[in-house]
């Protein structure tokens, strides 16, 4: 039935108006293709979900983390493909390149900008949901996880097999395995390891011709470029091996919280001297909001210095104790625990239930938008007290700025290791969010966040500023949607993101790509 349904369409030409320019676009021809090349009805009814089908919505919504972009007026796709096996994805390529489609991929869909399910242009997105599978070997440490897995999925497999191997990825369990190695990957374990990425052995791809490569048959230079470069750039990543690391069966995880009244501003500027100094096993964060204060009907802004410590609380009580005592950490506010654990104490989870890990849509969706710095120079405590003090802003209700501490592994990989270039000499890492539920109140929330950017800016690093490509902001500059991109265009982003690694980035896109298949707002271009 469906089948049947698809096969009239090569006959439906559909009329899209863009910029005013009015286009002729073969979407009935790329159904046409791609049904023809899957052939099999029962297969084709699972693997492609056009406008008409009932299940669209549901099937695009699944992996939308950002609501900002799912409003009646955001774009929508032509089609919906859910590959089942390799041969899908090729023939995805292969089709939508034959017929004008630009391609989305989408692994977890954290894309905080929307790039892997939004487009100005024609596009259908290849939705990786059901290449998940995570299969965890412990006698060589390593794992083979496919794209479309979460890292809760990974972690998961890992702990459901030892409790003494881990692995060093971002701390909300819900993102995807494909777009988070796209980007480098910081987490818990990022001081004591370094990046996901850092630990990627092979991998396997798809690239603009349909061709399945391994790490061997990439070679060293596209090895490299997939390892941090950009999602959605260098081809489709279907699996990456990755190299497991060592954890004790028990870490102790610790909150301490202050607010502005308990000397919140001066015991942060204190940690900025120490917590990248701190030994590798101990990872610290700070995270900033506005909270009730204790007098009633008025508000604060808390930091709440989080940590994570590779051992028992025995031995990091008398460290914290020496090293950083304006914390004032004690005993009570420390819990023992497993690293699996961990990653749900730092995800504001109940730790009893590990089961949640394999839940892709634990946690609430909201509309939001992030901004990134990393600094390289303690703040002053002015600085640090202004900084503050924007989080008592009313647009400021739901935003979290979360600083995490750098130094330790990060200090001693050298910035061209890998396309992600922010390395040794950065304090700490601050990602800034703003979310609001009213869509009325979206352009002064996004107001709000760029004007504390711009606030920040004496603070933060700089020639360049540097900015996290996991966290893609496009207020950096954004690639011409249709047609040629400059290298000095697409440098404004990109040497923020990848510094010096940005010019390698591009000569590899323009060997592997130079159609410049692979594309978003903010993909490496060819020259
Ligand atoms: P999504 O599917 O949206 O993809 C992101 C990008 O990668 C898109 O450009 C997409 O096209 C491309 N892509 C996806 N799969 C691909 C594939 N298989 N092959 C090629 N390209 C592919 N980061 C971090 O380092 N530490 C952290 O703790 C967190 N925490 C966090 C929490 C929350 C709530 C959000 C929204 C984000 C984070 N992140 C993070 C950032 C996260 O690492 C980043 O958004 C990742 O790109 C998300 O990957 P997904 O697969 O989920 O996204």
């Amino acid at each position: 039935m469906k089948f049947l349904q698809l096969s009239v369409l090569p006959f439906l030409i559909v009329i899209l108006s863009l910029n005013g320019a009015t286009l002729a676009h073969p979407y009935g021809d790329f159904l046409h293709c791609l049904s023809l090349r899957i052939s099999n009805s029962s297969t084709i009814s699972k693997v492609i979900y056009t406008q008409n089908n009932p299940s669209y919505s549901s099937v695009l919504n699944a992996s939308i983390h950002n609501a900002r972009f799912s409003t009646p007026t955001s774009p929508k796709p032509y089609a919906i493909i859910t590959p089942r096996k390799t041969s899908h994805v090729q023939s995805t390529i292969y089709c939508s390149k034959n017929h004008g489609f630009q391609l989305r991929i989408r692994s977890g869909g954290h894309d905080v900008e929307g790039v892997s399910y939004v487009s100005q242009v024609p596009f259908v997105i290849l939705d990786l949901v059901n290449f998940r599978e995570v299969k965890v070997d412990t006698e060589n440490e390593v794992a083979w996880v496919q794209s479309g897995a979460t890292t809760g999925e990974l972690y998961y497999g890992i702990a459901s097999k030892t409790q003494t191997l881990g692995f060093p990825a971002g701390i909300c369990h819900t993102i995807g395995i494909g777009g988070h190695l796209s980007g480098g990957g910081f987490g818990i374990l990022g001081r004591k390891y370094g990046l996901a990425v850092d630990h990627v052995i092979d991998a396997k791809l798809v690239d603009a011709n349909g061709r399945v490569l391994r790490r061997k048959s990439m070679g060293e230079d596209l090895f490299w470029a997939i390892r941090g470069g950009g999602g959605n750039t260098f081809g489709v990543v279907l699996a990456w091996k990755v190299k497991l690391v060592p954890v004790p069966p028990v870490v102790t995880v610790f909150t301490v919280n202050k607010n502005l009244e308990q000397n919140a501003t001066k015991i942060f500027h204190r940690w900025q001297y120490i917590a990248h100094k701190l030994p590798k096993d101990l990872f610290t964060t700070v995270w900033v909001m506005k909270v009730n204060s204790s007098q009633v009907g008025k508000k604060t802004v808390q930091a709440g210095f989080r940590g994570m410590f590779l051992g028992g609380v025995d031995e990091l009580l008398p460290l914290i104790q020496h090293e950083f005592p304006e914390l004032g950490l004690a005993k009570e506010n420390c819990t023992q625990m497993s690293w699996v654990q961990s990653i749900l104490y730092f995800g504001g989870l109940p730790i009893q239930t590990v089961d949640i890990l394999l839940n892709r849509h634990a946690l609430p969706v909201s509309s939001l938008k992030a901004k990134t710095d990393f600094v390289r120079e303690p703040m002053s405590e002015t600085g640090i007290e202004g900084f503050m003090n924007m989080f008592l802003e009313e647009e400021a209700d739901f935003a979290i700025t979360m600083i995490e501490a750098f130094g330790g592994r990060m200090d001693e990989i050298r910035e061209n290791e890998l396309p992600y270039p922010h390395r040794a000499g950065i304090l700490f890492e601050s990602s800034y969010f703003v979310q609001w539920t009213n869509e009325a109140d979206a352009g002064l929330c996004i107001n709000w966040i760029r004007r504390l950017y711009s606030y920040m800016a004496s603070y933060a690093s700089k020639s360049p500023r540097e900015a996290y490509y996991n966290y893609k902001d496009l207020d950096l500059g954004t690639n011409n949607i249709i047609g040629y991109t400059s290298y000095e265009q697409a440098s404004v982003w990109g040497l923020k993101y990848f510094k010096n690694n940005f010019k390698r980035l591009v000569q590899i896109k323009t060997k592997v790509d130079p159609m410049n298949f692979f594309r978003n707002e903010q993909s490496i271009p060819p020259l």
